[in-house]
């Protein structure tokens, strides 16, 4: 196959043809510190717990102290927002300085002595939580965060001690619905201020606030507000008790007993980075992963509901003329239309590409479509463009466009002209891999599928293509797939299997190698045979080798899932 594009180049264009953007620097930027270490700043000395150090100029004073491998706690800190220092957990002692300082609050000067540890520091730092959890219920038996609550873990790594307070407890609301995601229980607050900072800073739509002094204070929503922008469950991660918790989420599964497994987001172009939290193989919760150049520590609500795809009427089994039929009678079938159409003439057969599929599949498919039964007529489908935001959501509704085109090139046209090439019948015969968006999201178009000969769908959900197709195989779905999509920045980021696939599903390189050894047209990745599949690697690192745009991408380390047990708090 011929190198006909770069990725990073590329003008990203979807479907209905309105100009993606392709920023090239980082999509979002706070007001965070720069990396303890970050070359090109100027750097001081300081000296933590006797132990000297450069960082650069301007660093939080916190993150050095726990870079320098001090365990200092906090509360209210969070390197994506502003620091309010409220909670008073972050105290250090800085030589010259005659009261202890909030860390969180403060910037690293030159020549700074710190000792993180002293007895005056330990002191009031038990005293200031034993105040957080003085009218704090015990709830913990019963709350969402507990296994991975902050106020839990501080509790018994610095002070572990019986409550002195036998007195009642000063009582507030315990289930305030205050948006359309959350539910808000004010008792569990410890009036950190982080979920108020997450709505002004990185939403832009200060919504919620506090109310009422002293022990009677409470989070809230702002007068006449809810809590209803589209980053709200940001609020729900960066909380570091259970006093917000997610309508879908909450009472649903502990903590402790679910998986973390690495991957993207596929509910746009911006390309989250997230986790998936999985138990006995079945999605919880997407959370975002941080990554400085994309998403920073944050993602929008509709990505977060992205999983509920892989449970939505899926195609689970291979059908052919209608009914459900083993693989190998299905993979027959497709095969004897596709070599039907070819002894036509392979210019009869259209091929359409998905922007909703990998890098890997796209790149066996280019390799089927291409290089093996000579089609000249090849399509991109994918949702259409939807809403967007200057933070993080793009108005194309694919996580891998960029990807599609790149390996697609100027050999790609519209679903326009595909309408009109079946309407001419310039091609009979259509091999669909990825039916998301071939419709229209309606699924409705100007196709005139009636015109087709044959018509050939690997295709993750039933829905009308998937019904009209006579041949239809099941695709394994993003969440289900080891692969890689490139963001809308030009970035190749690989997404891992978190869950087996539907049924009988398989990933689309699988299915189109096998559906080419039917053919009698194997294909090869790596220069390896192929009598049975390569893996998604294999076909990951032909496809660098080819593609300009994969050049610097990296498959990664494989990674076991991490149980949530083992990876401390999380807020
Ligand atoms: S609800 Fe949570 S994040 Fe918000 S102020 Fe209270 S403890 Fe902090
Ligand atoms: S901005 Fe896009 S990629 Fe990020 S979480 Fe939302 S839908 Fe997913
Ligand atoms: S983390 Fe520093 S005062 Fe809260």
């Amino acid at each position: 196959m011929s190198e006909t594009t770069d990725g990073q180049k590329t003008t990203l264009t979807m479907m209905t043809g309105a100009p993606v953007p392709a920023p090239a620097e980082p999509l979002y930027a706070t007001g965070a510190p720069a990396p303890v270490g970050q070359p090109g700043t100027e750097m001081v000395t300081v000296t933590i717990d006797g132990k000297s150090m450069q960082v650069p100029k301007g660093t939080n004073l916190l993150e050095a102290c726990n870079h320098a491998g001090a365990d200092v706690p906090f509360f209210c800190y969070h390197p994506g927002l502003s620091s309010p220092a409220v909670c008073r957990q972050c105290l250090v002692d800085v030589k010259g300085q005659p009261k202890p300082v909030p860390s969180c609050y403060t910037p690293v000067a030159d020549k700074m002595e710190v000792i993180t540890a002293s007895p005056r520091v330990l002191d009031i730092r038990r005293q200031m939580l034993e105040f957080t959890l003085l009218n704090h219920p015990i709830d913990c038996p019963i709350c969402d965060k507990a296994g991975e609550c902050t106020l839990q873990k501080q509790y018994f790594d610095w002070d572990a001690k019986y409550a002195r307070n036998d007195g009642i407890k000063v009582h507030k609301a315990k289930h305030v619905d205050i948006g359309k995601h959350i539910v808000l229980d004010q008792e569990r607050c410890i009036l950190c201020t982080r979920c108020i900072r997450v709505c002004a800073e990185v939403a832009q739509q200060p919504e919620l606030t506090m109310a009422q002094r002293g022990d009677h204070e409470v989070l809230t929503t702002a007068p006449g507000k809810r809590l209803d922008n589209p980053y709200s469950l940001n609020t729900v991660d960066v909380c570091p008790v259970g006093a917000l918790t997610s309508k879908d989420f909450r009472f649903t599964m502990r903590a402790w007993e679910l998986q973390a497994t690495p991957s993207v987001c596929p509910g746009c172009a911006t390309g989250c980075n997230v986790e998936v939290h999985t138990s006995r193989e079945q999605i919880y919760r997407l959370v975002p992963r941080e990554n400085p150049y994309v998403n920073q520590y944050w993602m929008c609500d509709e990505g977060r509901f992205t999983y509920k795809r892989i449970y939505d009427d899926r195609l689970g089994q291979p059908m052919s003329g209608g009914e459900l039929v083993e693989w190998d009678r299905a993979l027959e079938d497709a095969a004897r239309l596709l070599r039907a159409a070819v002894d036509q003439g392979a210019g009869k057969v259209g091929v359409v590409f998905s922007a909703q599929s990998t890098n890997e599949d796209l790149y066996a498919l280019s390799r089927l479509a291409f290089d093996s039964l000579g089609v000249t007529r090849a399509y991109v489908a994918g949702l259409d463009q939807g809403w967007s935001d200057n933070i993080l959501v793009s108005a194309d509704k694919n996580p891998n466009t960029a990807g599609a085109i790149a390996i697609g090139g100027g050999r790609l046209k519209s679903l326009m002209d595909l309408a009109n090439d079946v309407k001419s019948g310039a091609i009979t015969t259509l091999l669909v891999v990825g039916e998301r968006g071939v419709l229209g999201d309606g699924g409705t178009s100007a196709l005139p599928i009636s015109k087709l000969q044959a018509l050939i769908v690997l295709g993750w959900r039933k829905g009308p293509l998937v019904n009209a197709a006579h041949v239809a195989l099941p695709l394994a779905d993003w969440a289900e797939i080891d692969g890689t999509f490139t963001n809308r920045q030009g970035t190749v980021q690989r997404i891992r299997a978190a869950v087996p696939p539907a049924g009988d599903a398989l990933p689309g390189w699988e299915i189109v190698t096998l559906l080419a050894h039917r053919l009698g047209m194997p294909l090869e990745f790596g220069g390896r045979p192929s009598t049975s599949p390569p893996s998604a690697r294999a076909v990951f690192l032909e496809a660098r080798e080819k593609m300009a745009f994969m050049k610097n991408a990296d498959w990664g380390r494989t990674s076991l899932p991490i149980q949530l047990r083992f990876a401390n708090s999380r807020g």
